[in-house]
C-alpha cells in the first residue's frame, strides 16, 4: 500500500509533507522493534510458567510407557485376553479406514488387486485388521480374535533370545522383527493349494474346471472333520463352499502369499484309510490344543 497520496482505500488522507511521513515511519519502525525485544527479554526473565505442562508430559510418558508394557501384551496374560480388553487402548485398528485415494491421486475404489478380484471379495477397501475381524465375509465365515495371531512378544527386543533377560521360548513363537508368527497364523489361510498331495494332475485354476469346480466332489468324503476350531465356523464354511467352490479355494491357495502351503493338521475322519501316506507321516492328527479350547462359533 502507498502511503503518499490518498491513500483512500483505508478511509484516511495523508497531507503532510514528504520528510515528516518518512521520520514519523522511521520512529514507528523503531518503537515497534523495541517492544518486541523487551517483551521477549521480559519472558526470558519472567519465571518459568512451564512446569505443570511439564509434569503432565512427563505422567503421560509414563502412562505411555506403562500402557506399551501393559501385562496384556505378554504370556500368560495374552493367551486368555478378551479383544475388548485390547480394543480399550487399541481402537484405531478397527477404526481407521484406507484413503479415499492414494497420495499420487489414485481413486482406491477403482483399484483392485489380483487377489481382490475373487468372487468372494466384496465391499470397499479396507485395512487389514478389518479385512479379517469385521468384514462381512470375515464375519460370516471365520472368528479371529486378537490373540489367534498376536501371542506376545518384546516391544525392546526386535531379535528375540539375544539378551540375558529375555524370556525363553522354546516354541519359537516369536519372530525375528515380527509381531506375530506369520507360519502359525497368515499360512493358514494364505499358503499354496496342494494339489500334488490331492492327486491332482496341477494347480486348481486350471483343472478345477474339469472337476466341476467344487471341492466338495472328493472332500464330501476325504478329510471330512475340518475346521472344528474356535477361530472358524465350521457350518459355514461347508454352506458356503457348496454354493461357491471359491470360498473354499480362497483360504487354501486363491490369495496366497507362500510358495509353501501350511502342513495341516491330519484329523482323523470316518473312513479314513488304514494306512498312512509318507507325506503325511509327521503330521499332527489334530489342531493346535489352543484352537480347540473355548466356545466354539
Ligand atoms: C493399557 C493400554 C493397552 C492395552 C490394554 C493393550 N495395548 Fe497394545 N499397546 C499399547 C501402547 C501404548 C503401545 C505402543 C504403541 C506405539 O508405540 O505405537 C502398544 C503396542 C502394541 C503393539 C505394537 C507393538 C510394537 O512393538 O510396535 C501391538 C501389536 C499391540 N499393542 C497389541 C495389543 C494386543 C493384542 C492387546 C490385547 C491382548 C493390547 N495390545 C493391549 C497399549 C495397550
Ligand atoms: C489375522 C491376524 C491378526 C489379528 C486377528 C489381529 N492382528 Fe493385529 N496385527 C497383525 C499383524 C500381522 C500386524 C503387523 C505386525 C508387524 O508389523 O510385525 C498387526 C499389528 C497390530 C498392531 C500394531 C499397529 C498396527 O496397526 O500395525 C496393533 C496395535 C494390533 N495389531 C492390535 C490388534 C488388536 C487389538 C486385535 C484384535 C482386535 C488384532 N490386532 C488382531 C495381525 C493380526
Ligand atoms: C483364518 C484364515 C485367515 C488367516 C489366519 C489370515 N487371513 Fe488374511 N484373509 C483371509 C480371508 C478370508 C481374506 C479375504 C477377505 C475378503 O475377501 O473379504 C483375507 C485377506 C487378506 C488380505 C487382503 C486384504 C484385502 O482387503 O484385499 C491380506 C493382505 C491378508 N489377508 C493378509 C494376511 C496376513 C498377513 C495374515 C497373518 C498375520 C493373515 N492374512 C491371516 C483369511 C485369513
Ligand atoms: C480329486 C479329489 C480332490 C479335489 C477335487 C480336491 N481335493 Fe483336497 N484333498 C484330496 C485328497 C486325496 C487329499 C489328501 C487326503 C489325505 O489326507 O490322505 C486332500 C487334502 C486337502 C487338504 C489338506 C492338505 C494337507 O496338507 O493336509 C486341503 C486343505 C484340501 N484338500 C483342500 C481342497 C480344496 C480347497 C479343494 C477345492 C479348491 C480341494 N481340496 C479339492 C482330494 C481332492
Ligand atoms: C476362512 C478360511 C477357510 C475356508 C473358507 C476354508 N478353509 Fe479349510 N482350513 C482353513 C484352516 C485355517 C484350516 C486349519 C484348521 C486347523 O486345524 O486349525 C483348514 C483346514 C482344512 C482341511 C484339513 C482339515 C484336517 O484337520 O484334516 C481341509 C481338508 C480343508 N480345510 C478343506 C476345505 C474345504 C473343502 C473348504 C470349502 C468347503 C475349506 N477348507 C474352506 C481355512 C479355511
Amino acid at each position: 500500500m502507498r502511503l503518499s497520496g490518498h491513500a483512500t482505500e483505508c478511509g484516511w488522507t495523508w497531507n503532510g509533507p514528504d520528510w515528516m511521513r518518512q521520520a514519523l515511519a522511521a520512529a514507528a519502525l523503531t518503537l515497534a522493534v523495541s517492544a518486541g525485544l523487551l517483551l521477549w527479554i521480559a519472558a526470558g526473565l519472567a519465571p518459568r510458567q512451564t512446569s505443570p505442562p511439564e509434569e503432565a508430559s512427563r505422567a503421560a510418558e509414563a502412562d505411555y510407557l506403562r500402557a506399551a508394557h501393559d501385562p496384556l501384551h505378554f504370556r500368560p496374560a495374552i493367551e486368555t485376553a478378551r479383544d475388548a480388553q485390547c480394543l480399550a487402548c487399541h481402537r484405531e485398528v478397527l477404526e481407521d479406514r484406507v484413503r479415499a485415494a492414494t497420495p499420487s491421486g489414485l481413486k482406491t475404489e477403482t483399484l483392485r488387486a489380483w487377489y481382490q478380484q475373487a468372487s468372494t471379495y466384496e465391499g470397499d477397501q479396507e485395512t487389514f485388521h478389518r479385512r479379517h475381524l469385521v468384514t462381512p465375509l470375515a464375519k460370516r465365515l471365520m472368528r479371529l480374535r486378537c490373540n489367534t495371531c498376536h501371542q506376545g512378544h518384546d516391544p525392546r527386543e526386535e531379535a528375540p533370545g539375544s539378551s540375558a533377560d529375555s524370556p525363553s521360548l522354546p516354541d519359537n513363537g516369536f519372530v525375528l522383527r515380527k509381531q506375530v508368527d506369520p507360519e502359525a497364523s497368515c499360512l493358514k489361510c494364505h499358503g499354496r493349494f496342494s494339489w500334488q498331495l490331492m492327486g491332482l494332475p496341477g494347480p486348481w485354476p486350471q483343472h478345477g474346471p474339469a472337476l466341476g469346480n467344487d471341492c466338495l466332489s472328493c472332500h464330501v468324503s476325504i478329510r471330512t472333520r475340518r475346521h472344528e476350531v474356535n477361530y472358524l465356523d465350521a457350518a459355514a464354511i461347508e454352506s458356503a463352499g457348496r454354493q461357491d467352490a471359491e470360498v473354499c479355494y480362497g483360504c487354501h491357495g486363491g490369495r496366497a502369499w507362500y510358495r509353501i502351503s501350511y502342513p495341516y493338521a491330519r484329523t482323523p475322519w470316518p473312513g479314513m484309510p488304514e494306512e498312512t501316506p509318507e507325506w503325511a507321516r509327521l503330521r499332527p492328527t489334530r489342531s493346535e490344543a489352543r484352537f480347540l479350547a473355548g466356545d466354539r462359533p
